[in-house]
């Protein structure tokens, strides 16, 4: 009888633990990864704006290179790949341009009330939201919108620079777990660190400024030795919260 999908999401689940040290026996084949990386991309983000990229760290020489990065941990050291999950809020306008055309491509005629709608979420809200420059002009207008239409109403309470990081670090870190839930439904391991040099990292990749590093996630064959401990969580219901 075939495993029912609830069952296989538990025991993907389960299985997925970060493990610090893998097998260095032990290959993960480049399918998997292909495989992992195409379910990544499925991951819900904001607005489709799909403001990321991954670096896939393969070769020898280039893995050496990240492990130092890495500060040496372990998991990248004995990794067989390394992926690098980057965000690039600086693609706005061109994914926007990109959501555009995708909704022209499937109109028939003149745009259509949902159509224009979707035209001007992509046109007019997607600047609102990411534009920056030099002397926080646009950091001002959002929060003179922000304060005019949240004054008696809820609003989306976009302001600052910090708020748009957050914005595509959130999205860009789905994608992370997305990636990491796979690479366990394939039978093979990882580890996600926000332990390494950011600022290296992102001149080995040759990254513009607004571009950041979100996680880097190690892939191998885990080890027993490579988990370090039980896998505490807190109790439930010091978490989760009904109302
Ligand atoms: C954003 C993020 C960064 C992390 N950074 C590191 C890291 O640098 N090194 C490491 O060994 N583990 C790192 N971890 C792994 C966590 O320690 C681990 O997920 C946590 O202890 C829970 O264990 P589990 O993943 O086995 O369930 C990181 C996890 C996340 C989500």
């Amino acid at each position: 009888m075939s495993m029912n999908l609830s069952q296989a999401f538990d025991e993907i689940v389960q299985r997925r633990r970060s493990n610090r040290r893998f097998d260095t026996q032990i290959q993960v084949p480049d399918e998997v990864i292909q495989k992992s990386l195409d379910r990544a991309i499925l991951s819900p983000n904001s607005s489709n704006m799909q403001l990321w990229e991954f670096y896939w760290i393969s070769s020898p020489e280039e893995k050496a290179k990240y492990e130092k990065l890495c500060l040496g941990q372990s998991a990248a050291r004995t990794a067989s790949h390394l992926l690098v999950f980057v965000t690039r809020q600086d693609h706005w306008k061109k994914h926007a341009q990109w959501n555009i055309e995708k909704i022209k491509a499937s109109m028939t005629g003149e745009p259509s009330k949902s159509e224009k709608r979707a035209l001007d979420y992509y046109g007019i809200l997607m600047p609102i939201l990411y534009r920056t420059d030099l002397f926080g002009l646009s950091t001002l207008v959002r929060r003179a919108i922000t304060f005019v239409k949240g004054f008696s109403n809820p609003f989306m309470r976009f302001a600052g620079i910090a708020d748009q990081r957050v914005m595509v670090h959130k999205s860009c870190a789905l994608a992370a777990q997305t990636f990491m839930l796979s690479i366990a439904a394939e039978g093979y391991d990882t580890c996600p660190m926000e332990g390494f040099d950011a600022k290296l990292v992102k001149r080995a990749l040759q990254l513009p400024n607004q571009a950041e590093i979100n996680m880097i996630v190690a892939v191998g064959k885990g080890t027993n030795e490579g988990i370090y401990g039980k896998r505490n969580r807190l109790p439930i219901e010091d978490v989760v919260f009904k109302r």
